[in-house]
């Protein structure tokens, strides 16, 4: 009898219909992404403005049409109009220094000259223990560094650094805490022992902005962020909120572990971060006793990767009791015996980086 009432059109209507617009290539949506900057309703007329940021071209055009297939098939939506904003990640060297006053908008950190971060396809195959001790090598190479865990999942970068201090505030923002020298940021730090983390997607975008942009890092020449294995949720959100100068891929000889680098090197450049290199973590067996190495999972593999996939071989690292003694004990082994043969791998890792850094 009665004709069906239409409710009137709300911007909540309109974000939940933007969360069906999913980041090309990624399961998670743009809403969540932060990408949709407002909406706007005026009786049936609906303005959504976006803004991306992202070298290639591609993907703004993607998102439009599919925001506009999402919004013309919402009832009452009348007029459309769909702003989209896209932006370069600023490239290495053009980062805005402190108080330089850059465009607003512009994802960068302050005083921080360059942002790398350490990654995988796959879990256990090193990154942690290869970010911090890169990151303490650079150090010791009389860089000011930071080390950014974004592994807000399984964060393990303070147990490895020997970190239990809790952070405190200034100015609204946290402060990072220190140890052998470099200034470190872990969402272990700021969570009670053994408390479960439970993220929802939203979540991980803000505690990766927070950490980036909410730390007081002061001056910096090199941020290390020490990635999560996932789904490039976390990559996604970082690129999104930094502009990262390189990624460096950890891996292990093996074939299977390889095709996880491939992986891990696919999921930089979906989100057009430049490829530093790969390090080859367990690449061979050094004998604690007598000095003898030994090729336990095969040898050379990273190398072969690098040369494939023309991208620098950083270095390889050994397979070493030590080094995950030390990483138990909270003392890193560059910092714990810089004269051993690993500390001296992971030296020349860090000096290939940092002359990457310099050269690019
Ligand atoms: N070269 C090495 N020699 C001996 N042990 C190592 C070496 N590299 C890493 N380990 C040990 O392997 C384990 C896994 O390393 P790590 O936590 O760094 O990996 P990850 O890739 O960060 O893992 P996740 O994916 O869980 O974050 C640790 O116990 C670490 O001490
Ligand atoms: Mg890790």
């Amino acid at each position: 009898m009665f004709g069906r009432v239409e409710q009137p059109l709300t911007e909540d209507k309109v974000r939940e219909a933007l969360k069906a617009v999913k980041f090309p290539g990624f399961s998670r949506d743009i809403v969540s992404f932060g990408i949709v900057k407002s909406i706007n309703i005026a009786g049936n007329n609906v303005d959504v403005a976006l803004h991306i940021v992202t070298r290639d071209s591609a993907i703004p055009q993607q998102i439009e049409r599919d925001v506009r297939a999402a919004l013309t098939g919402l009832s009452g939506v009348g007029r459309l109009n769909v702003q989209m904003t896209a932006q370069q990640p600023p490239q290495q060297g053009q980062m805005p220094m402190a108080g330089a006053g850059a465009a607003p908008g512009r994802p960068h950190i302050e005083g921080v000259k360059h942002i790398i971060a350490v990654g995988s396809g796959k879990g256990g195959v090193g990154k942690s223990t290869v970010a911090v001790n890169l990151a303490c090598a650079m150090s010791q190479l009389k860089c000011e560094v930071g080390l950014m865990d974004a592994d807000i999942y399984g964060p393990s970068v303070p147990k490895m650094m020997g970190a239990t201090q809790k952070p405190t505030i200034t100015e609204e923002k946290l402060d990072p805490v220190e140890n052998f020298g470099l200034k470190m940021m872990s969402m272990a730090l700021l969570l009670d022992d053994n408390a479960p983390v439970i993220w929802r997607g939203p979540m991980i975008m803000k505690a990766i902005q927070q950490f980036s942009l909410a730390v007081n890092w002061g001056a910096l020449d090199v941020l290390v962020v020490d990635l999560p294995p996932g789904t490039g949720d976390a990559q996604l959100s970082l690129a999104q909120t930094i502009a990262l100068d390189g990624g460096v891929i950890v891996t292990t000889p093996q074939d299977v572990a390889l095709e996880v680098a491939r992986r891990g090197i696919a999921m930089f450049e979906k989100v057009n971060v430049k490829i530093l290199g790969i390090v080859e973590n367990m690449s061979f067996y050094v004998c604690p006793h007598c000095g003898q190495h030994d090729d336990i999972f095969g040898h050379g593999g990273g190398k072969q990767e690098a040369e494939r996939l023309e991208v620098p071989f950083l270095g390889e690292i050994p397979l070493f009791s030590e080094i995950r003694i030390c990483g138990d004990k909270g003392l890193p082994i560059v910092v714990a015996s810089p004269q051993s043969e690993p500390a001296k791998a992971f030296h020349r890792c860090a000096e290939a980086v940092l002359g990457l850094l310099r050269s690019a």
